[in-house]
């Protein structure tokens, strides 16, 4: 298989299928042709002091982010989308969700938007002063209304697939696609923190599941899927797991080995990765002792755990 022998190039090329980038995206940029990505897939810095970033203000930031956006408008096929994954900006406490800031600057360049995805997760920061941020956004935009878009590899199970319509010219016949479900534009998939099975030494990793889901409905084999920030490759990783090629330009050199370390293990089969599709662990479900407050008399802990098993077969019955 091709895969086994592939080499990572350092350069962009379009005759190579993986690419990473050992600098900055705009050097990268600069030498990739017009119109060549099918997919643009990304999370930028969020201009909140990681290690990776020097805090800007927030004008400086957003005119860092309009040239890159603007540079993979012009790399993006007429048939492409971009998808910019992003959370919140915080100043002095008070948060700006950054979609909303950068949703004028993927307009102005005629871009048009098909999707706001809410990722919802259950980890991160606990805040004592506002609700614990517990979801991030995906804007997924497109360069025309003739786009790629392909829902079958990416339905979900239906929650009730042996529903039948009961009048009219089906009656008796199954009413849902047996493929399954559109997944909807709320996506409940873990992030990638400390007993995640994905985790490395970079501190915002997507999960591996949530990329695929981009890639395989927005892209065909061998389209090209590029992320300009691209942190420790999962990008990468997705689109060669699915026949794609993928390139991106990272600038810190330990996630640039990071990026290739994995992109190779992937290649080579090796790669530890989340299922797409495995449902959410649930403790209470699996048993979990921690689930039981060490606090609680015995008695009542045991009663808890029945309670909230009856609820939720409660919460299932009446739906
Ligand atoms: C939010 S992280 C992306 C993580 C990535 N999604 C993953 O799965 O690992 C942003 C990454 O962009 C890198 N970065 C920052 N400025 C950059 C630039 N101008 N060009 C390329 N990479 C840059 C950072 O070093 C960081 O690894």
């Amino acid at each position: 298989m091709f895969e086994k022998e592939q080499k990572i190039a350092e350069q962009f090329d379009p005759s190579e299928r993986t690419v990473v980038f050992p600098g900055g995206c705009l050097d990268m940029l600069r030498n990739c042709p017009d119109g060549v990505f099918g997919l643009v897939v990304t999370s930028p810095p969020y201009n909140i002091g990681k290690e990776y970033e020097k805090r800007l203000k927030l004008d400086s930031y957003l005119a860092q982010q309009a040239e890159v956006i603007r540079e993979c408008v012009r790399c993006l096929s007429p048939r492409g989308s971009v998808c910019w994954q992003v959370g919140n900006y915080v100043d002095d406490g008070a948060i700006i969700p950054l979609d909303t800031i950068l949703y004028p600057i993927f307009t102005s360049l005629g871009l048009r938007m098909r999707n706001r995805i809410i990722w919802h997760f259950e980890h991160g920061l606990h805040c004592s002063k506002r609700f614990s941020g517990r979801y991030e956004t995906i804007v997924w935009f497109t360069k025309s209304d003739e786009y790629v878009f392909d829902l079958d590899p990416v339905r979900v199970p239906q929650k009730y697939p042996g529903k039948k319509y009961f009048k009219g010219p089906n009656a008796g016949k199954y009413s849902c696609n047996p493929l399954g479900k559109n997944p909807g534009d709320l996506w409940v998939i873990p992030n990638v923190k400390s007993n995640h099975v994905e985790k490395t030494e970079h501190p915002c990793q997507f999960p591996v599941e949530l990329i695929e889901r981009l890639v395989l409905s927005m892209t065909k084999k061998d389209d090209w899927v590029f992320d300009p920030f691209l942190g420790s490759g999962t990008t990468v990783v997705a689109a060669v797991r699915h026949g794609r090629r993928g390139a991106g330009a990272e600038v810190v050199p330990k996630y640039v080995n990071l990026a290739r370390e994995r992109i190779e293990a992937e290649l080579a089969g090796t790669l530890r990765t989340r299922p797409m599709h495995k449902p959410v662990y649930d403790p209470v479900e699996a048993g979990n002792s921690l689930t039981i407050a060490p606090w609680t008399a015995k008695t009542d802990a045991a009663q808890m755990v029945l309670l909230e098993k009856q609820r939720k077969r409660e919460r299932y019955a009446t739906r």
